[in-house]
């Protein structure tokens, strides 16, 4: 069967059919080759390139300019991914007229096709004013990392029968208000499975167990390319920074030891040619 870009519609048939959707975050042209070659349905630009590609202690530095950036990287290296833009701290939270500048800066400039945003009831008209203008939103509830100090750190949220209950109403809130999906982070299994079971669109988890209606996890987090946070959450499924790690060690050796670059990494000269270049230069010398 000929592979089909996935819409809003695949992902919202996926809920109907219970058959899971997968979510990957990539951060440029390569990975987003890699991650659509794997056929991910979506791919997530996530606000978490603030820590894994630049070096950030938290998501909070992150601009714009670098969210944009990203993603039209990610979008050249996509074909078939539905592709989300996350909105970065301080886009969204000031004014509604500016979340909405801001949201359709990712589908004008950015060639994505929807965007995040973290939050609660407390985003509700911001979300809807982004739906009027007809750019999809992806709801982000539990732990929301751009509100980290408010939190009071990486902690599970919704561990009580009150703020689990607080929980459940912010997801049907940000459902009313017409996200087409939402992610659920680091909340207790029983909380998202009953959140994904009352809401009519998917939610996606990330640390929420396996009763949500798709899964999300970081790029670098499931290679093994990140060791300052290892979140409970996390599958490393392969451990490419130590495969790099020896690769760039291999290479260092070579190039000390002359065994790089070899013979068939040089390009040759015609022996005639050679001859007279070097007799060319002991002319003038
Ligand atoms: O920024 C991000 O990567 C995210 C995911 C963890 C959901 O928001």
């Amino acid at each position: 069967m000929s592979r089909k870009k996935v819409s809003i519609l695949t992902l919202q048939k996926r809920k109907e059919t219970g058959q899971p959707i997968t979510m990957l975050t990539a951060y440029d042209y390569p990975s987003a080759v890699l991650v659509d070659r794997a056929e991910i349905d979506v791919i997530l630009v996530g606000d978490s390139l603030g820590m894994v590609m630049l070096g950030y202690d938290s998501t909070v530095p992150v601009t714009m300019a670098d969210m944009l950036h990203h993603c039209r990287a990610v979008a050249r290296g996509s074909q078939y991914a539905f592709l989300v833009g996350d909105m970065p701290f301080m886009s969204y939270q000031a004014e509604v007229a500016e979340a909405v500048r801001n949201a359709g800066r990712f589908l004008q400039e950015a060639n994505m096709d929807a965007v995040k945003l973290e939050g609660g009831w407390e985003m509700v008209p911001t979300i809807e004013a982004i739906v009027k203008a007809g750019i999809p939103v992806m709801g982000h509830i539990g732990l929301t990392p751009q509100s980290l100090s408010q939190l009071g750190g990486y902690r599970i949220q919704g561990k009580t029968a009150g703020s689990a209950r607080r929980l459940f109403d912010d997801a049907l809130a940000l459902e009313q208000a017409g996200c087409f999906a939402i992610v659920l982070e680091a909340v207790p299994a029983p909380v998202a499975t009953a959140i994904s079971r009352q809401l009519s669109v998917p939610t996606i988890g990330i640390g929420a167990g396996p009763g949500c209606d798709g899964q999300v996890l970081v790029y670098h987090d499931i290679l093994g390319l990140f060791d300052r946070l290892q979140p409970r959450f996390v599958k490393e499924y392969a451990k490419v920074g130590e495969m790099i790690a020896k690769a760039f060690s291999a290479y260092r050796d070579d190039v000390i030891a002359h065994r790089f670059p070899a013979a068939e990494h040089t390009y040759p000269m015609d022996e005639r040619e050679e001859a007279d270049f070097l007799r060319g230069l002991e002319g003038e010398t």
